[in-house]
């Protein structure tokens, strides 16, 4: 049942990385069909001929016209029965059939009929894969997030990469824990060239040349205030000033050879300058997945634990959109793209659906959508005390942000999802 439900269409661009044994393509039928290219010698004009083979040529015996003429003579070869009606358990109400002219389960009725009509598809071509990073040499567990770990940039993080890669997961985007001493109130370290992310990255670029990198773009990671700008006396988050650094931060990225670097900082006017600043140093390949509307939701809880990151006073509700609002989505998208936004990116997944379909509705562009630390921990905990069955609700959920309208989903289950998908019998 699984397997038609998620059909996953597992057209990998790059095939080189994958491993997949068990991925099935999409297959012509050429075999059957030969092409042939046959000179004219009078004209000069070759033309090309499509001949059906005749591998369905094999004789049985009798020919067309006496198998034709049998029938008509009356002698009527046998095939089987009509199976009988299967019998309603005893106490059945015994009613007329009610009298519709549409019944929808009759495209429901098979899983070949399902796969059939299956409206959208999931593939491990539409994952990012989040991963934290550090220092250390060891892989540390996060508590909040089962089965996510704190990576060692040079050890653990290219394992993981690597067996991404092997079922079809080539994006990725990097998250630092960032030794507490290197903090500071104007997040300074966020454009240190050889700090841990271009440090990765260039390590990562190094061994896979292929790979896609996405950067986070915001200053909470280094910032001894936990907060995403440069925090005033009074409490203020100061908007253009923090736009400075991120450009600083961007332009750090993009030198590493970032792919794409992903503000989620939600300060105004940082896409148009993080854009100019990145030409004006020569990086106008590198894209921008602007967090265009990234709610302050309190789904974020774990990653911050995994980051050591919390805002150590207040919250982030100045910059961050006020989860009841749904037209300011638009204010922002709107800005995003006029700034020069590649992908618009909605935040946090699951519980802002109407917000991920409003975007894919009125923009062009593609469109991103994070399911974050905690929906993934809600499901690995559902999953845990077996309340539910986390890999059908892991894929479910996936389902439903491409149904949406996520051309890309953000996602603690893209290893997972993509073994899944690969797995499957087809
Ligand atoms: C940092 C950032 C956050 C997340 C992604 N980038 C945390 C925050 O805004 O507080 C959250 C991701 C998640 O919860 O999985 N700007």
């Amino acid at each position: 049942m699984a397997s038609t439900l998620f059909n996953a269409s597992c057209s990998f661009p790059s095939i080189k990385v994958i491993d997949c044994k068990s991925y099935v393509g999409l297959r012509s039928n050429v075999s059957q069909v030969r092409v042939a290219s046959l000179p004219v010698a009078t004209s000069q004009r070759r033309s090309l001929v499509v001949r059906a083979s005749n591998g369905h040529a094999k004789k049985l015996g009798r020919s067309d016209a006496e198998c034709e003429a049998a029938v008509a003579a009356g002698d009527v070869p046998e095939a089987p029965p009509v199976p009988p009606k299967p019998a309603a358990p005893a106490g059945t109400p015994v009613i007329q059939p009610l009298n519709l002219n549409r019944r929808p389960r009759r495209n429901r009725a098979s899983p070949t009929a399902r796969a059939a009509f299956q409206e959208t598809d999931i593939s491990p071509a539409n994952f990012v894969y989040p991963l934290f990073i550090h220092e250390g040499e060891e892989d540390t567990p996060i508590g909040a997030m089962p089965g996510c770990y704190r990576l060692g940039w040079r050890h653990g993080l290219l394992q993981e990469v690597a067996k991404a890669r092997a079922v079809g997961v080539n994006s990725i985007v990097l998250f630092p824990k960032v030794p507490e001493a290197l903090k500071n109130p104007t997040g300074d370290e966020a454009y240190n060239d050889n700090g841990l992310v271009p440090r990765t990255i260039r390590l990562l670029k190094d061994k896979y040349p292929d790979l896609i990198i996405y950067t986070d773009v915001a200053l909470d990671p280094y910032s001894s205030d936990g907060h995403d700008g440069i925090v005033r006396e009074d409490g203020v988050i100061m908007n253009d000033e923090t736009v400075h650094q991120l450009c600083k931060q961007a332009v750090s990225q993009a030198r590493a050879g970032a792919d794409v670097v992903s503000p989620s900082d939600m300060m105004d006017g940082r896409v148009g300058a993080i854009r100019a600043a990145l030409d004006a140093e020569g990086f106008q390949n590198v894209s921008i997945m602007s967090y265009t509307a990234k709610y302050a939701s309190s789904f974020y809880g774990p990653f911050r634990e995994a980051l050591d990151s919390n805002p150590r006073f207040g919250d982030k509700k100045t910059y961050q959109m006020n989860p009841a609002n749904y037209r300011e989505a638009l204010i922002e998208a709107r800005e995003d793209e006029a700034e020069g936004a590649d992908i618009l990116l909605v935040k946090p997944g699951l519980p802002y659906l109407d917000i991920i379909r409003l975007l894919r509705d009125k923009s062009p562009l593609p469109i991103a959508a994070y399911q974050v630390s905690g929906e993934y921990s809600m499901i690995k905990a559902g999953g845990v005390l077996k309340m539910i069955d986390e890999e059908k609700v892991m894929m479910e959920s996936l389902m439903c942000l491409r149904r949406a309208g996520a051309d890309i989903i953000l996602t603690y289950f893209a290893l997972q999802a993509a073994t899944y998908l690969c797995n499957q019998k087809r």
